[in-house]
Parts: C-alpha cells; sequence; structure tokens
C-alpha cells in the first residue's frame, strides 16, 4: 500500500502545452538553475523560492551506475503494474530500502544534508520508484500523516519533467526540468499547496522542447511529519 500518496480526486487538466511554451508571461527562475524551472509567473516562481530547488548533476555517472547496480536485481524480480486505474502511479514498481552499500549512503548523506533541516527526522527507508518508458505519475499530495515538510529525489536512467500545480489557484504552475542525476527538492507550500506529477513521455515538453522521457527511476527521501 502507498501510504505517503494523497491522490488529488480532482480532475485537472493542465493548460495547453502549446500555449504554455509560447506565453508571454512565462517566466525564469532568477535563482539556481534558471533553465530548469518554468512556470506561470515569475512572481510565482519568485514567491516558491528555495520551496522548489533542481541541481543538475547532483550525482556523477559513476555513482548512478553505483544506485543502479544495487537496485536492479531486486527491481528486475518485481513487475511493472499497469492495471490499476485509479492508482496515482501507472506503470511503475517500486521498493524501498534501509541498508545501502558504502558508496550509495554517502551519496544519501549528500541528498539528506542538501535537503533537509539538520536534526530533522527522517523516514527511514528511502523510496525507489522505477517507471516503465511508458510509465507516468498523476498530479498528487504526499500523505500528510505519513510525510513531513520536505521531499527530495534523484532521477536516474532518464530526463523528465515534474509539474506542480496550485491546488487552490490551477492557473498557478510549474514546470521542472529533471535531468537524469539530477536532485529535486519540493518543501513547505510546494510540498503541501501544489501538486505534483511526473509526465507521460508523450507530454515530456519543456519550453517548447521535446523531453524524452525513457525508463526512469527515482530515489526519494522523505522527513516525517510533526
Ligand atoms: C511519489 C512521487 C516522484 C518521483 O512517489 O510520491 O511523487 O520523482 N515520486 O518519482
Ligand atoms: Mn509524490
Amino acid at each position: 500500500m502507498r501510504l505517503w500518496l494523497l491522490v488529488s480526486k480532482r480532475t485537472h487538466k493542465p493548460p495547453a502545452l502549446s500555449r504554455r511554451s509560447s506565453s508571454a508571461s512565462s517566466g525564469l527562475s532568477p535563482a539556481r538553475d534558471p533553465a530548469l524551472i518554468s512556470g506561470s509567473s515569475r512572481e510565482l516562481i519568485r514567491r516558491l523560492g528555495s520551496q522548489v530547488e533542481v541541481r543538475a548533476g547532483f550525482i556523477t555517472e559513476e555513482e548512478e551506475g553505483a544506485l543502479l547496480r544495487e537496485l536492479e536485481p531486486g527491481l528486475r524480480k518485481k513487475r511493472y503494474e499497469f492495471d490499476h486505474w485509479d492508482d496515482a502511479i501507472h506503470g511503475y514498481r517500486e521498493t524501498e530500502r534501509v541498508r545501502w552499500g558504502a558508496v550509495c549512503e554517502e551519496v544519501l548523506n549528500r541528498v539528506r544534508s542538501a535537503a533537509f533541516p539538520e536534526g530533522s527526522p527522517l523516514l527511514g527507508p528511502v523510496h525507489v520508484l522505477d517507471l516503465d518508458k511508458s510509465g507516468y505519475i498523476k498530479p498528487h499530495i504526499d500523505s500528510v500523516k505519513f510525510c513531513g515538510t520536505t521531499i527530495a529525489g534523484l532521477s536516474l536512467l532518464s530526463d523528465s519533467i515534474m509539474r506542480l500545480v496550485n491546488e487552490n489557484a490551477r492557473n498557478e504552475w510549474l514546470d521542472l526540468l529533471l535531468p537524469r542525476r539530477s536532485l529535486y527538492i519540493l518543501r513547505d507550500q510546494a510540498r503541501y499547496n501544489f501538486t505534483h506529477e511526473i509526465l507521460k513521455d508523450e507530454e515530456s515538453v519543456f519550453g517548447g522542447q521535446r523531453i524524452p522521457r525513457q525508463r526512469r527511476i527515482s530515489v526519494i527521501c522523505r522527513n516525517l511529519p510533526d
């Protein structure tokens, strides 16, 4: 059972891609990796500030290889799940992991110190989500009962696009380009008031540019609620 997911029940139709990519109000983040965040307005990007981060090249190819070597044997034993139409995630298999080899543990410690407030108690097991090339994640907000203020994820094997949409003002949105081997961090409002989703391959366009979605594995760390 996916305790950390709370699917947003409202059906949400994102704005047409063509309109969005040519929108004059489309803004780029002035801070961090500006080329990786676009949104409905500059004001929104400014307002969310450090609550949304994408760090390109957070791990090396070697570190990605170490993570994959550790994860693949277990994942390969599972089958991708496609048929639960009401599930938040389509075309996935997943696992959780507590113990890691030295290289991976070092990577995860880097994620933890980049993402979480010092001393914040973390969810013990790290969540590993393997999306098939045809898989995608529908808009949802992670369970507030089981997860705290911050969600941090590494992307392996593929670039992808994460879309955030304000639950209470659906015209407010951000698209994050998550390059392979990047780290993203969602905090506070961006985590509680915005749904997040990973676009399917057919919809994977960023700033007018097509971003092919291959099989993608994410390694996600969360903290505990207060
Ligand atoms: C989730 C989720 C995002 C990702 O599992 O709740 O939103 O990067 N995953 O895979
Ligand atoms: Mn989520």
